[in-house]
C-alpha cells in the first residue's frame, strides 16, 4: 500500500471515530488545515518534476477530495445525532394530565349560571346581555316605572353623578332592562334569558349590594300564560334535578307585567335544611308575568299583535337552595377554603346530556 493510501485509510478511520463536532474539527485541521498532513503533501507538488507531478497531483487531489467529503458526511451525521439527543433530553410533554387536586374550582354562581344557560338553551332560548351601568330610562321608565313610582324606592338604587342633561345613570337594580334592549335591537319573536349582576344599596345577612339575577323574555304572536307556566315548571324540574315539582302562582304586582305573579315551590323545612319537592311549606323563588302593554308600546310593538311573558329569578338564592349553601355573604368573601368546599371541578361543564351537577 502506498503512503497516500495508508494516510487516507488512517484519516478516514479518524474521521469515522470522531465522537463530537469539536473532535472532528481537530481531525480536519490536522489533515486539511494550513499545517495539516494533506496540505503538507500538497506543498511537495511544487518541488516535483513535471512528470512526477502529473502522477502525484491527481492522487493527492483525490485524497484531499475524499477526506473533505468524509469530513462533511461525518459532520452532518454528528449534527443529526446531536439534534436527536437534544430532542429526547429537552422534551417537554405538554400533554401531561393535570392533577385533579391542583385545578382551580368553579364558583357556585358561575356553575349555576352555566346550568341555567344549558337548561334554557334546550328550551330554545338564547342569551342576551346589557350593561351594568344603565340609564335611568332603561332601568325604570321604559319598564313602566315613572319617576314618582313607589317601586323606585324599593329598588335602593345606586345613582351615578348627574350628566350634563341632568339625568343620572344607575347601577342596574335588576336584569329587566335587558328585556327593553333586546326588543329595541331585534325583531320579534324573542326568546332570551339574560343572566348577570345587579346592584342595590342594601347589606345584611340576606342581602349583598351586588347579587345576580336571570331575566327571561318570550314575545310572539300567540304566547300565553300556559306557556309561561310550562317553561317555569320545566326549568325548575331540570334545575333542581327532580322528576316532579309542585309550584304555586300567587298574584303579585310588578309595573312591567300585567298580570304579575310570584312563584313558590313546595318544600319541607327540616331543621335548618330545606327539602324541595315535598312537604306543606312554600318557598318563593321568582317573579313573573305577562309583559305589560305599555312596555310593548315603548319598544314599538303593537300589543294587539304581540304579547309574551317575562320572569326574573335570583340566581344566588337558587344556588343556595340547590347546593345547601347557608350564607349569602360567603359567596362574595373570596375565601379560598370556602371555594374549595363549595366550588366545582373546572373541567365538568354542565350540560343536559352529561349532567348538570355531579
Ligand atoms: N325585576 C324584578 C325585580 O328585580 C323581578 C321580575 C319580576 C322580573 C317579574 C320580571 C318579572 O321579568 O316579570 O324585582
Amino acid at each position: 500500500m502506498s503512503d497516500i493510501d495508508a494516510l487516507e485509510k488512517e484519516l478516514l478511520a479518524q474521521i469515522g471515530a470522531a465522537e463530537s463536532q469539536s473532535e472532528l474539527e481537530q481531525v480536519r485541521v490536522d489533515a486539511l488545515g494550513k499545517k495539516g498532513r494533506v496540505s503538507a503533501l500538497m506543498k511537495t507538488l511544487g518541488g516535483m518534476s513535471a512528470e512526477e507531478r502529473k502522477v502525484q497531483g491527481p492522487l493527492l487531489n483525490g485524497l484531499k477530495d475524499r477526506v473533505n467529503e468524509a469530513v462533511h458526511t461525518r459532520k452532518a451525521a454528528l449534527e443529526e445525532e446531536e439534534l436527536n439527543r437534544r430532542l429526547v433530553t429537552e422534551r417537554i410533554d405538554v400533554t401531561l394530565p393535570v392533577l385533579a387536586q391542583q385545578t382551580g374550582r368553579i364558583h357556585p354562581i358561575s356553575q349555576t349560571i352555566d346550568e341555567l344557560c344549558a337548561i334554557f338553551a334546550d328550551l330554545g332560548f338564547s342569551v342576551a346581555e346589557g350593561p351594568d351601568i344603565e340609564t335611568d330610562e332603561m332601568n325604570f321608565s321604559a319598564l313602566n316605572i315613572p319617576p314618582e313610582h313607589p317601586a323606585r324606592q324599593m329598588h335602593d338604587t345606586f345613582y351615578l353623578e348627574a350628566k350634563e342633561d341632568g339625568s343620572r345613570d344607575v347601577l342596574r337594580t335588576h336584569t329587566s332592562p335587558v328585556q327593553i334592549r333586546t326588543m329595541l335591537t331585534e325583531e320579534p319573536p324573542h326568546r332570551v334569558i339574560a343572566p348577570g349582576r345587579v346592584y342595590r344599596c342594601d347589606s345584611d345577612q340576606t342581602h349583598t349590594p351586588m347579587f345576580h339575577q336571570v331575566e327571561g323574555l318570550v314575545i310572539d304572536r300567540e304566547t300565553h300564560m300556559g306557556h309561561l307556566k310550562w317553561v317555569l315548571e320545566e326549568f325548575c324540574k331540570a334545575f333542581f334535578e327532580l322528576d316532579s315539582i309542585s309550584m304555586r302562582f300567587r298574584p303579585s304586582h310588578f309595573p312591567f307585567t300585567e298580570p304579575s305573579m310570584e312563584v313558590d315551590i313546595r318544600c319541607r323545612r327540616d331543621g335548618g335544611q330545606i327539602v324541595l319537592g315535598e312537604g306543606d311549606d312554600w318557598l318563593e323563588i321568582l317573579g313573573c308575568g305577562m309583559v305589560h302593554p305599555k312596555v310593548l308600546q315603548y319598544v314599538g310593538l303593537d300589543p294587539d299583535v304581540f304579547q309574551g311573558f317575562a320572569f326574573g329569578v335570583g340566581i344566588d338564592r337558587m344556588a343556595m337552595l340547590k347546593y345547601g349553601i347557608p350564607d349569602l355573604r360567603a359567596f362574595f368573601a373570596a375565601d379560598l377554603r370556602w371555594l374549595k368546599h363549595y366550588g366545582f371541578p373546572s373541567l365538568d361543564i354542565p350540560s343536559l346530556a352529561g349532567g348538570l351537577s355531579r
